[in-house]
């Protein structure tokens, strides 16, 4: 017999599906207080590992033995390269709009050109590729010269590599890299590019087209732009401010921002009802690293002051920073100071846990049925 674990009332319609239970995720959970699990391990305890050791964890639901992982990434660095044909296509991109379009664009050409239409071997393939798909973009969007493609490297290694950013110290920004890289894989099964990506798949969209989608999902501002706009949110901040601006000052201009109903960036998020762990783990760095960075400390202004004046909201259920409070301005003080493709950073990183969920739903959900194609009620309204 099969119990109620959810009844769906009138409130629950036009909410987004929020909180409505609809499958089984196998790599990541969000809990409310405790913040992101990738399998059984707090967030808190891989953020400032090693991106391999990750991405195994999250395929193969444990973590591997050393040998494993070395075997494992022996085999992701036979995957990692692209043919010249969709190098060139990329490069041949209009770079008007959004670099979140021209990624999705990529992702489809990748997939027009080396797609295998088998999920498993795809989701191994692009997540092997996707470094380099996503150099490809921003150094054509940005103009720089795309770096020599060498997997042997290692995997955010080679990125930093291929990326080649001009004037840049890339010990630093190979650090910043690996740990946003980690923190962004996966953040449960419901969140909306997970969910576009899961949805297209389960109409047997390969993985390449199926994932395109969930970036086109990550591309709007409630989602993976957040990131970018809370950079710009905390760069407006300064520049009203100073540099020498106090707590209260930013309290008093949050306060006055909300009065005139405009939006206050980088609190709050769907599930959590704490300070993002990963925003916390970014926050440590940030304090180790770039304490005397003006955007770092307008950052650090905005944690403290940010919970304490939403919390004079009873309304406000989550007052609490998020991941995209200070990933930006992390990113900035490190020296990657190009925010358009923060959101494409993300993209990079989220495709790893989306192709995951994607094989789990197609291969082995249901004995090996595969989850049904999705098809929610909607109940008739007329005009
Ligand atoms: C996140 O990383 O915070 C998300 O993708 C948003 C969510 O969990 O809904």
């Amino acid at each position: 017999m099969n119990k109620v674990i959810f009844e769906v009332t009138q409130e629950h319609l036009e909410t987004g599906l929020r909180g409505y239970p609809v499958g089984y995720c196998t790599t990541s959970f969000v809990d409310p207080q405790k913040g992101l699990f990738y399998i059984d391990q707090p967030i808190s305890e891989l953020g400032n590992g090693e991106p391999i050791d990750v991405i195994y964890m999250l395929l193969n639901g444990r973590k591997g033995s050393q040998n494993e992982i070395n075997h494992f990434f022996d085999d992701l660095k036979k995957r990692a390269h692209l043919s010249p044909k969709v190098i060139e296509s990329i490069q041949a991109l209009p770079k008007e709009g959004h670099p979140m379009k021209l990624f999705c664009s990529a992702i489809l050409i990748s997939g027009m050109l080396e797609c295998k239409g088998d999920y498993k071997e795809d989701c191994l393939n692009i997540i092997a590729k996707i470094p380099l798909i996503v150099a490809a973009v921003i150094s054509h969007h940005a103009g720089w010269s795309l770096g020599r493609n060498n997997p042997e490297a290692g995997y955010m290694e080679n990125f930093n590599e291929l990326l080649n950013v001009p004037n840049a110290n890339k010990e630093e920004l190979l650090r910043i890299f690996k740990v946003f890289n980690i923190l962004h894989y996966d953040h449960g099964g419901g969140n909306l590019s997970a969910f576009v990506g899961k949805s297209v798949a389960s109409g047997l969209e390969d993985i390449y087209g199926s994932l395109a989608s969930s970036m086109c999902a990550l591309a709007g501002p409630r989602h993976g732009k957040a990131n970018q706009d809370c950079l710009e949110f905390t760069k407006l901040m300064l520049e009203h401010l100073g540099e020498s601006a106090t707590q209260e000052e930013v309290e008093e201009l949050l306060r006055n921002k909300l009065k005139k109903k405009e939006l206050v960036f980088g609190f709050g998020h769907a599930v959590l009802r704490v300070e993002d762990p990963r925003a916390s783990i970014f926050y440590e760095l940030a304090s180790k690293h770039y304490s005397d960075h003006p955007l770092i400390r307008m950052a650090m202004l905005l944690r403290e002051a940010g919970p304490k004046v939403l919390k004079e909201n009873p309304k406000v259920s989550n007052p609490y920073p998020n991941v995209d409070a200070i990933s930006g301005a992390l990113l900035t003080a490190a020296g990657f100071s190009f925010p358009e493709y923060y959101t494409v950073m993300f993209g990079m990183s989220r495709i790893v846990g989306i192709a995951i969920q994607i094989v789990y739903e197609r291969c082995e959900a249901r004995e090996g049925k595969g989850v049904a194609i999705y098809r929610p009620k909607y109940f008739y309204k007329g005009n």
